[in-house]
């Protein structure tokens, strides 16, 4: 057992000769491409550094995997749906790599994957090329003030207007706010209906009514902030379904993207274990390698295992979306909660490891320490996980 993403014997089962390969090219990417590049030290460059990062993953040919075949993405998967392994091998080698990339890999998913569930013609026509080439950011507008964990909450609303829809509101904690090129925005148009009442609309960000706020900043520097609409017109053709489908669509896409959730945390519980190991081997303390001390052995230990246990969770829970399961939020429940806690228990390990050196900016477990907090929060809350999965089992 390695820290190396991808580990074959752990997740060898789960994976195609394909799947292997594109580990190999995107480590490879990540090498060369990613690991180089400076650590943005504020939003302002984290924004910058996102789109920069959006046209080198575009350029290198991995958006593809964020889109199914039939509308111009890769080839391997199921023919309407992205390969799910895919894009979990993605977020885990780029998580290891750079926080800030697997986010803009992520949001490339979360923001196309309502298009292709649900999307007419026209409107994947317009955007999903350029999500699979870089020159389109996608962003998921869901979270309000008061609409988190309660996302049938939601008070932004769309009212019906011949053949638009006329927006007010907004909301708040949405990544890619403000350098997105169009928003999937989840809108009431019919409050007394709770959760059968919101639809999904894709708002462009040059439309007239839409304003980036603010940004919203984060201990390790990310793309978050703040969006309103008011009076703003969205042509019924950008609905993504039917009107009141809106948060269906949203759990169905949140579904698979709890899987690569996971991934993302195997990904940075890698390159933690893989810094702690490097530290232990090197640094010495009372004359013999920290590696030689039995509590020292003690970490390394679980956190090998707590990482082969969280992999498995994660590729098999992709490998049932790939296998054609109709739901799996089941899986990608058990998945999302043990792999994000377990991840946060291994960074901390590593922190504890490498020491006063840990804490300082510049060293990359701080930087993990940092990233892989708020993994256990979105996308649905551990808590969330934990009663989706004993729902499914009381049913
Ligand atoms: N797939 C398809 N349909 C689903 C579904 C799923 N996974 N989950 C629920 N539904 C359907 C139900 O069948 C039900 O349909 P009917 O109305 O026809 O009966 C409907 O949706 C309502 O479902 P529930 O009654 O189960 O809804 P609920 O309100 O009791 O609970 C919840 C739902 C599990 C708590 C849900 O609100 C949830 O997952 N909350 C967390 C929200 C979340 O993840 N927010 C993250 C924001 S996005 C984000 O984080 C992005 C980012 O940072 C980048």
């Amino acid at each position: 057992m390695s820290g190396e993403p991808l580990d074959p014997v752990v997740v060898g089962a789960y994976l195609a000769p394909h799947h292997h390969e594109l580990a190999r090219a995107a480590a490879s990417f990540a090498a060369t491409a990613l690991r180089p590049l400076p650590a943005a030290q504020d939003d302002v460059g984290a924004r910058r550094q996102s789109r920069e990062i959006l046209g080198l993953l575009g350029e290198a040919g991995f958006l593809g995997h964020a889109v199914p075949q039939a509308f111009g993405g890769c080839a391997a998967g199921p023919p309407d749906l992205p390969d799910l392994r895919a894009c979990c091998v993605l977020r885990e080698v780029l998580a290891a790599a750079s926080p800030l990339a697997d986010s803009v890999f992520a949001l490339q998913g979360l923001g196309s994957l309502p298009l292709t569930l649900a999307g007419g013609e026209a409107i994947r026509r317009r955007y999903l090329p350029g999500i699979v080439s870089g020159q389109v950011m996608a962003a998921f507008a869901l979270t309000e003030p008061e609409a988190g964990t309660d996302a049938a909450g939601v008070r932004t609303r769309a009212v019906r207007d011949g053949d638009h829809y006329v927006l007010d509101g907004g909301k708040h904690l949405i990544t890619n706010a403000g350098v997105a090129d169009y928003y999937v925005v989840f809108a009431s148009t019919d409050p007394a209906a709770g959760s059968r009442g919101l639809t999904a609309l894709v708002v462009p960000a040059d439309t007239p009514g839409f304003t980036f706020v603010r940004a919203q900043v984060l201990s390790e520097p990310h793309p978050l902030g703040e969006i309103a609409f008011e009076g703003c017109r969205v042509p019924v053709s950008h609905r993504l379904g039917a009107e009141g489908e809106g948060f269906k669509l949203a759990m169905r896409t949140l579904d698979r993207l709890r899987a690569t959730v996971a991934a993302a945390a195997c990904g940075m519980a890698a390159r933690a274990l893989e810094e702690a190991l490097a530290h232990a081997q090197e640094r010495r303390q009372f004359g013999q390698p920290l590696a030689d001390f039995q509590l020292i052995q003690q970490k390394l230990a679980r956190m090998a295992t707590e990482l082969t246990a969280a992999r498995l969770l994660t590729f098999r829970a992709a490998a049932a979306a790939d296998g054609g399961a109709e739901r799996v939020t089941q899986e990608a429940a058990m998945a999302k909660m043990y792999a994000t806690e377990a991840a946060q228990r291994i960074v901390d390990d590593a922190v504890q490891i490498v020491g006063g050196r840990g804490v300082l900016m510049s060293h990359p477990v701080d930087r993990l320490y940092r990233a892989v907090r708020a993994l256990r929060i979105y996308e649905g809350t551990t808590e969330i996980q934990h009663l989706v999965i004993a729902r499914g089992l009381l049913q």
